[in-house]
């Protein structure tokens, strides 16, 4: 099933409440909230409170993509103010099995992420603990970049793995997804869209996530 999930990093954080509310409205089924702490990505955002606020607004799943160092820190917080997914990144958790054990001993479903350069191979021994594996496909830390089309192989090898191995995670895609990259992204086996300047960049944050949502579920049809 494809899902789309506006990432609020480009939303006006001044009106948050409405724009995550709009964008519902417009067939979001889950919102991707975004973590960075300034070290393991050059930019900073929000932490626990933002997400805490966004728990009265809506009802639906909040992923929390941690783009942080030391996550074992902060994912008991972000589970107590409302997260129902945690993803973090191969990259920043050097023990890996560990996190992914602690994102699902607070009740969350545990995501592992990829930046651009990581080989999908490196997640080989954790692909039977997580719920979803994020690929980065631009490099993290800034929304409105440019899709990066080298990320779309890994995109068919997970879901290629996923068959081989009789696993049951959902491959989620984030960076650069918007109307003239979206069907690309499907056809590979992107099955959870993130998306923020598509959806909150320019115009109404509703026909945006409703346009890209018809052009993903188009490409998911004709996908052979
Ligand atoms: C990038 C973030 C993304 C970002 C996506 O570091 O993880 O979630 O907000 O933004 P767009 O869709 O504008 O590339
Ligand atoms: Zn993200």
């Amino acid at each position: 099933m494809i899902e789309l999930a506006p990432s609020i990093l480009s939303a006006d954080f001044a009106r948050l409440g409405e724009q995550v509310r709009a964008a519902c409205d417009g067939g979001a089924s889950i919102i991707h909230v975004d973590i960075m702490d300034g070290h393991f990505v050059p930019n900073l955002t929000i932490g626990p409170p933002v997400v805490k606020s966004l728990r009265k607004v809506t009802d639906l799943p909040l992923d929390c993509h941690l783009m942080i160092e030391n996550a074992d820190e902060f994912i008991p917080a972000f589970a107590e103010a409302g997260a129902d997914w945690i993803s973090v990144h191969q990259e920043a958790c050097v023990h890996l099995n560990r996190t992914l054990h602690l994102i699902k001993n607070h009740d969350c479903q545990a995501g592992v992420v990829v930046n651009p350069a990581t080989p999908v191979g490196t997640l080989a021994d954790v692909l039977d603990l997580v719920d979803y594996v994020l690929v980065m496909s631009v490099n993290p830390g800034f929304g409105g970049q440019k899709f990066i089309p080298a990320t779309l192989h890994k995109m068919r090898r997970l879901a290629e793995l996923r068959s081989e191995r009789n696993l049951t995670y959902r491959i989620e895609v984030d960076g650069g997804v918007a109307l003239d990259t979206v069907a690309d992204v499907v056809r590979a086996g992107g099955e959870i869209l993130v998306a923020g300047n598509a959806v909150f960049g320019n115009g109404d944050p509703k026909k945006n996530t409703e346009a890209l949502l018809k052009a993903a579920t188009e490409a998911a049809m004709l996908k052979v």
